[in-house]
């Protein structure tokens, strides 16, 4: 049932059946309030309050958009691979993003909206997605530094969400994040190679490095103060640390592992604070954020124009696998007639 047709059905209720909905509602709501309350899980068919629903619809069909965005960028890449095992890699770690959108759009759609619905809303460009994506992948290094730092980010931001209290929004990311860990891995990888090959070689990587910083950095969303859903979010377990709490922890695994690398950070006000035991880092550009997410990024337009079309170069697989279920459908219908002679 459509929501706004919600309130014309209730309209036609008598008083007894809207006394019984109202009643389903109060229980539903204090089976909510315990679930949540038990660090519990809520499951499809479970009664949810309807921002929950919306939250949780607009949190992961984002989501799935940039999963399958995100292929973009690294996508370019493939056929200028280095090597072949490089090419391999890169393509196996190109089409596990792809997957990740599937489980996602698949958890999205549990919730009452339909795939095709979250498509038509990216490609008009209603929708939005990491702001990450956005940004261009000039160098073979640049591999390296989406892999290291928007991965890494990626992995920081969704090992919390694998506790979500929604159950197939938790689940998902539990397969999710074993392939962002070899994502990682990789893009580290490409980097040391490069950090111990050639001068030019480690200065490419350097600049891939100093480049992917401050976006990765702000993939963790707005600071705390300006973040105004993040404190319901994270009443109903949806999210477990702050923007902040998970940037924090982010600059500080980086500012580990760039030692090994043999490369630095872009930033000279990364440090420990021994009194807050907090890690910190310069001032971000929050107004560049702002600006890419409201669609004037370097690559905003090009991404969506290469998802535009890959939709409509898609179309005949769409129609092909219908004529099938419906050939199938057929099929099957004939079988239950015959079986019922
Ligand atoms: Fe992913
Ligand atoms: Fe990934």
């Amino acid at each position: 049932m459509a929501v706004q047709n919600l309130q014309s059905v209730t309209a036609e209720l008598s008083p007894e059946e809207l006394e019984a909905a109202a009643r389903r509602d109060a229980e539903g709501q204090a089976n909510f309030d315990r679930v949540i309350a038990d660090d519990s899980r809520i499951e499809p068919k479970d009664w949810m309050p309807a921002a929950y629903r919306k939250t949780l619809l607009r949190q992961i069909s984002q989501h799935a958009h940039s999963e399958i965005i995100g292929m973009q960028p690294e996508a370019n890449w493939i056929s200028r691979a280095p090597s072949l095992k490089r090419k391999a890699i890169l393509m196996a770690k190109v089409q596990d993003e792809a997957g990740h959108g599937l489980y996602l759009y698949s958890a999205a759609e549990t919730l009452g909206q339909s795939r095709d619905k979250m498509m038509d809303d990216l490609i008009a460009g209603k929708a939005r997605y990491s702001s990450i994506f956005n940004y261009p992948a000039r160098t073979w290094a640049d591999m390296g530094a989406i892999g290291w730092l928007v991965d890494g980010a990626a992995i920081c931001n969704q090992v919390p969400l694998c506790r979500a209290s929604y159950g197939p929004y938790g689940r998902a990311m539990v397969r999710v994040c074993k392939e962002e860990s070899f994502h990682q891995r990789q893009g580290f990888e490409i980097l040391l190679e490069l950090a111990n090959g050639t001068p030019e070689q480690k200065q490419m990587a350097q600049d891939a490095v100093d480049r992917w910083y401050a976006p990765a950095l702000m993939m963790f969303g707005p600071p705390d103060d300006d973040s105004p859903n993040s404190r319901q979010s994270m009443a109903w377990n949806i999210k477990r640390f702050s923007n902040d709490e998970l940037r924090h922890r982010f600059v500080g695994m980086m500012a580990e592992q760039v030692k090994v690398l043999g490369l630095t950070l872009p930033d000279d006000q990364v440090r420990f604070n021994e009194e807050t035991k907090k890690w910190e880092h310069g001032p971000l550009d929050w107004n560049e954020f702002k600006e890419v997410l409201a669609g004037r990024g370097p690559c905003n337009a090009q991404r969506l124009e290469r998802r535009r079309q890959a939709h409509d170069d898609g179309a005949w697989v769409r129609e092909a696998a219908a004529a099938y279920a419906a050939k199938q459908q057929a099929k099957q219908s004939m079988t239950t007639k015959e079986d019922a002679a």
